[in-house]
């Protein structure tokens, strides 16, 4: 079982993602979930974590609000694209569960330092919480057993820019601290998560098997344009099956200069040629999408 901390920003593809990560106890524990602000602002990500929680009726997680911007600048810019409430302003019960009184960042150093080696980090949003907890207590880096983080887009365009993926251009610093920190990680990029695409056959069996997967049917409806992709899930999916992904090896830089290339990542692939830097990074490029979609019903329907 991966012991996981979801690091997120909801966010309706984050919110798919936390209910996967629960909806999945065998291969999953969520050992808690932090917010950080992204595709809405903090106040934002950390309730709508907890109503997705209490929708899973799993008032026992603990919901953490982490950092509040990015790094650099003073405020970031959120993502049109999850409507006004970040979940599709689709009905959800009111959270009934506390906002912990922790920081977020701490929590993640605390939970990191008493179970060296266990934990694997999940940020599937901007990466600033887990970049902050490495400044403020760099000795937990080796202590981190993996990161597999939702980001990027190392062969394929951006979303929101010619070469940026959302995530990484919110926050390119921080994304550009946890790629340093020497912690073997997994990249889902665009270049994957862009083949994580919703089917309309998909959206109308969760719509009719019960009140939790229409909820999310109807959030997916009103998420985005087109093809609907499932970024965040993507992360989880692979923790549960890795055998649904394929990718490349190498390494990783994110591009910080404020410029239009802003938030790029460069990936520089393993070549066996002798003075190749070791590769630290899975970057991830494939997706069996119609497995992925079963896995993703199979799961919603069980909450
Ligand atoms: C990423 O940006 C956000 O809008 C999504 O939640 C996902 O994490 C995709 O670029
Ligand atoms: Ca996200």
């Amino acid at each position: 079982t991966h012991k996981i901390i979801l690091d997120c920003d909801p966010g309706v593809d984050d919110a798919v993602a936390i209910l996967l990560a629960l909806a999945s106890p065998a291969e999953i524990e969520v050992v808690g979930i932090t917010t950080v602000a992204g595709n809405r602002p903090l106040e934002q990500t950390q309730y709508n974590a907890r109503r997705i929680c209490t929708l899973a009726d799993r008032g026992d997680i603990p919901v953490y609000a982490g950092c509040g911007r990015p790094m650099i600048e003073a405020q970031g810019r959120s993502a049109p694209i999850h409507g006004s409430d970040g979940l599709g302003d689709v009905p959800f019960p009111e959270p009934k569960l506390p906002l912990q009184d922790l920081h977020g960042v701490d929590f993640i150093i605390r939970t990191v330092s008493e179970a060296p080696g266990e934990i694997t980090l999940c940020p599937i949003g901007p990466m600033t919480n887990i970049a902050l907890a490495i400044v403020k207590q760099p000795d937990i880096a080796p202590k981190i057993k993996q990161i597999v983080f939702m980001g990027g887009a190392a062969f394929c365009p951006g979303n929101v820019s010619p070469v940026a993926e959302f995530n990484l251009f919110f926050d390119p610093w921080a994304a550009r601290i946890v790629l340093d920190a020497g912690i073997p990680q997994v990249m889902f990029g665009l270049d994957v998560t862009h083949q994580a695409k919703t089917s309309g056959p998909f959206l109308d069996d969760l719509r009719q098997s019960g009140p939790l997967p229409s909820t999310v049917s109807a959030m997916i409806q009103r998420y985005g344009t087109g093809d609907r992709c499932l970024h965040d899930p993507c992360v989880i999916a692979w923790l549960i099956d890795p055998s649904l992904f394929d990718g490349v090896s190498g390494r990783v830089r994110v591009n910080c200069q404020d410029d239009g290339l802003r938030g790029q990542t460069l990936v520089t692939l393993a070549s066996g040629h002798p003075g190749d830097a070791s590769p630290n990074i899975q970057v991830m490029t494939q997706v069996d999408n119609p497995r992925f979609l079963a896995l993703l019903a199979e799961r919603l329907k069980r909450l």
